[in-house]
């Protein structure tokens, strides 16, 4: 049956600030790749959020082609969906700008990915630390997003962009969609391998702590080995006695689609040993499937350029109309 109902908006981005990890994966990619047809959708490498961190310009550049490679690799089709880089597309810091002046310092001290990176770099703390979720919020404001397919981790940004967007509206009229957070069921937050108590993050110091998607499969397995569970030897979901074996669990459950009693029915009377074996074989089976797919596309610079290129004037044709609605909205002089 036809149907003329336009589909639904999607949103999402990743910093380029390492190689993804299995968290990203887990949180984000695997399900990006499940609403692709479902949805009309736009995944941005976001660059800017990047800098916030201090980045080697060289590895940026780097990081930034190998991300779009794995979005490709993962699943995504570039044609179907928007690919494209947030740097390339002007509307992003213009409308982040705008945005800043709707949002204010009380909302944005409260952010806790803010408290926890500026801890972990006091050394650091620079303004565009603060107003990071100003610029997620222009991110997904931009292209009258309904739904944005994160990790867990970034429910407060979400929130955020969905108080800032009432507020505007509430003086301009409806002029932003209200976005919704779309967080998986399973996978939404992994944690580490070596501190199960804290998220797995591409940019840890302590590489065992995580897998990459470009670690070669042996070292996935061996970094499942090596993973920190507990003593007590049994297979069973219980993410505040036994977090280590939980988080495996977790991921063994995303890859397999078993449940968690299935799990435990499976490893019944079975060692940690059989267990990690199993979750770390999986892991690296799925992502070395990913790795050949990779090693096509990264060689290909000309491709790669080309996917930016169009991509970002698709993106920038929609960001360009609501930028220029916020525009005459505020009181700007339009240029001619
Ligand atoms: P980033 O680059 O930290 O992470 C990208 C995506 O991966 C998810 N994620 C995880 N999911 C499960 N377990 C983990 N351990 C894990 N670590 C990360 C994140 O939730 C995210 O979905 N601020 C965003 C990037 C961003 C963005 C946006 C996202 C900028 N603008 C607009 C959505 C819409 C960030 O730092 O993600």
């Amino acid at each position: 049956m036809e149907t003329t109902e336009q589909k639904k908006r999607i949103f999402s981005g990743i910093q380029p600030s390492g190689i993804i990890t299995l968290g990203n994966y887990l949180g984000a990619v695997k399900n990006w790749v499940n609403l692709q047809d479902e949805y009309d959708c736009l995944y941005c490498i976001v660059d800017m959020h990047a800098l916030t961190v201090r980045q080697d310009p060289a590895k940026l550049r780097q990081n930034t082609m190998s991300l779009a490679a794995l979005y490709i690799a993962c699943g995504l089709d570039p044609v179907k969906n928007i690919i494209y880089i947030q740097s390339h597309v002007p509307a992003h810091a213009e409308l982040s700008w705008i945005l800043n002046t709707f949002t204010y310092m009380g909302e944005l001290n409260r952010m806790t990915q803010f408290k926890e990176k500026a801890l972990k770099h006091a050394d650091n703390i620079n303004a565009g630390l603060f107003t990071y979720p100003v610029l997620m919020a222009a991110d997904i404001l931009l292209y009258q997003a309904d739904l944005v397919p994160v990790g867990e981790d970034q429910r407060q940004h979400i929130e955020i962009t969905r108080d800032i967007a009432v507020r505007f509206n509430n003086i301009y009229g409806d002029v932003f969609k209200i976005p919704t957070g779309f967080i998986p069921r399973a996978g939404a937050r992994i944690m580490s391998l070596q501190e199960p108590d804290k998220k797995m993050s591409k940019s840890s110091e302590d590489a065992n702590s995580y897998i990459s998607m470009l670690d070669d499969p042996k070292v996935i397995v061996n970094k499942v080995k090596r993973a920190v569970t507990d003593s007590d030897c049994v297979v069973k979901y219980d993410p505040e006695n036994k977090p280590g074996i939980s988080n495996l669990m977790n991921i063994y459950s995303c890859f397999t689609d078993k449940t968690y009693e299935e799990i435990e029915k499976e490893f019944e009377g079975k060692g940690y040993g059989d267990f990690k074996l199993a979750v770390g074989e999986c892991a690296a089976d799925n992502i070395s499937a990913i790795q050949t797919e990779y090693n096509k596309i990264i060689k290909d610079k000309a491709y790669l350029e080309e996917l930016f290129r169009s991509g970002a004037e698709r993106a920038d044709r929609i960001a360009r109309k609501t930028l220029s609605k916020v525009q005459k909205k505020v009181g700007f002089v339009m240029k001619q």
